[in-house]
């Protein structure tokens, strides 16, 4: 397992480096960009779910009454913010200062010089998890400065379970719906369905098709970075989902499922397992299903899974005003007593690494270390330039393979030619 998963996340480094290789320049012009300018700001990012953004940014606020942060709230729909910021950075507005990018978002945004590259040694990159940290740097510069990172997790019914006669969570697919076929037989099940995950046509869609790639033994990319996905274990992994489609064990309305979607059919007790960020924890404690469930690692074909990498990076927009004051933001936001209070309010992965060995916060949240662990071991999605072209090829063709449009043979076939076209770009 250690080495399978070594040699992936090998994979997708080198397709980092190879195709970061073909990026453009360094931030600025004259390659030293110059944080001048205090002000009011905005922070720009998707709808907060958790509500506890707006009282951090109040607390800043209220420390700085002449450089006043202004909440901007994009849709929760990575896929729209993403488009919103390209928007806002191709008109050169400075309407967005600091910008929260999704992880895989840090090399296109940096080579473009959409945002501008950071005094590295001005953050604690040193106290963060690394492979966090790398998803901010850029041809070795730093673009960006992690504030949460992300690793999916298997949310399991642990009263049905328990009911059901399971007494460990599943750790592979089959251990999965065998337990699921245990509890669909209680008469408190009825209606429920076994599993969900993210599959609307968006950036968790790529998120789920990876994780299942990756946990059925393939890759996205070999070790050079060509895309690597007309093989037999991606097929499996693809198989497993597009079955999983076809005979029930999820739910046909789960295409249409994002993140929250999810979230609420599971607090509404319509599913019994579902994938989701460790953001879902504390809502759900708050939810109908509190003190009813568990997290576990993800499970895989043979044995344990493996995630994708998510989180978000805060950047400074190349076109932004009052920058001095956005570097000092950040460096509040993005700071380990602040992270924490994001981990303690809202279940929010920080970047931190020592927070996760943390005993008062490992009380309130026993599933840190194991957090830790998948996020060590988490598989990072390309870091590509290209990286708008590589997620729709995947969003296309996984959802023609859910939907039993193709095949999952012909998907992959289809999706290894698009992704060897997006990368030569
Ligand atoms: C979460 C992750 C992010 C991922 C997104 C997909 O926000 O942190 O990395 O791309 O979900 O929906």
């Amino acid at each position: 397992m250690t080495t399978r998963t070594t040699i992936r996340a090998t994979a997708f480094a080198a397709t980092g480096l190879l195709l970061a290789a073909c990026g453009g320049g360094s931030g600025q012009d004259d390659g030293k960009p110059s944080f001048e300018g205090r002000g009011p700001i905005t922070y720009v990012a998707g709808k907060d779910t958790t509500g506890t953004v707006q009282p951090m940014l109040d607390r800043w606020n209220k420390a700085h009454p002449k450089e006043k942060v202004t909440f901007i709230q994009l849709p929760t729909d990575a896929d729209a913010q993403r488009q919103q910021m390209i928007q806002n950075a191709e008109t050169k507005s400075d309407a967005y200062t600091v910008l929260s990018l999704d992880v895989v978002w840090t090399s296109e945004f940096a080579a473009h010089q959409w945002i501008d590259r950071l005094p590295g040694k001005r953050f604690p990159m040193g106290k963060m998890l690394k492979p966090v940290v790398e998803t901010s740097r850029y041809r070795g510069g730093l673009y960006a400065v992690p504030s949460s990172s992300d690793g999916g997790m298997l949310y399991y019914r642990t009263d049905l379970l328990k009911k059901a006669g399971v007494t460990r969570p599943p750790a592979t697919w089959g251990e999965m719906t065998a337990a699921c076929a245990k509890v669909k037989r209680l008469p408190e099940a009825k209606g429920m369905s076994c599993y969900a995950g993210q599959f609307q046509k968006y950036e968790g869609l790529t998120v789920n098709f990876a994780e299942a790639v990756h946990s059925a033994g393939g890759r996205v990319t070999d070790a050079n970075g060509t895309p690597d996905v007309d093989t037999p274990e991606a097929k499996k992994g693809l198989d497993f989902l597009a079955r999983s489609f076809e005979d029930g064990t999820i739910p046909k309305e789960a295409a249409t499922y994002q993140e929250e979607d999810g979230r609420q059919a599971f607090q509404s007790g319509k599913l019994v397992f579902l994938r989701n960020w460790p953001y879902m924890y504390s809502l759900a404690q708050k939810s109908g299903v509190k003190g009813k469930f568990a997290v576990a690692p993800l499970p895989g074909l043979n044995g344990p899974g493996s995630s994708s990498l998510g989180g978000h990076n805060m950047a400074v927009s190349a076109s932004a005003r009052n920058k001095a004051t956005a570097l000092d933001f950040i460096e509040f936001m993005t700071s380990e007593k602040n992270t924490r209070t994001f981990l303690e309010d809202a279940s929010v992965a920080p970047p931190y690494a020592a927070l996760y060995d943390d005993k008062a916060l490992i009380g309130q949240y026993p599933y840190l270390p194991v957090l830790k662990e998948s996020i060590l071991r988490a598989v990072p999605r390309p870091r590509v330039v290209q990286y708008g072209d590589v997620t729709s090829a995947v969003q296309q063709e996984t959802y023609a393979a859910l939907n039993g449009e193709k095949s999952s043979e012909r998907a992959l076939k289809d999706l290894q030619k698009q992704l060897r076209k997006a990368v030569a770009r």
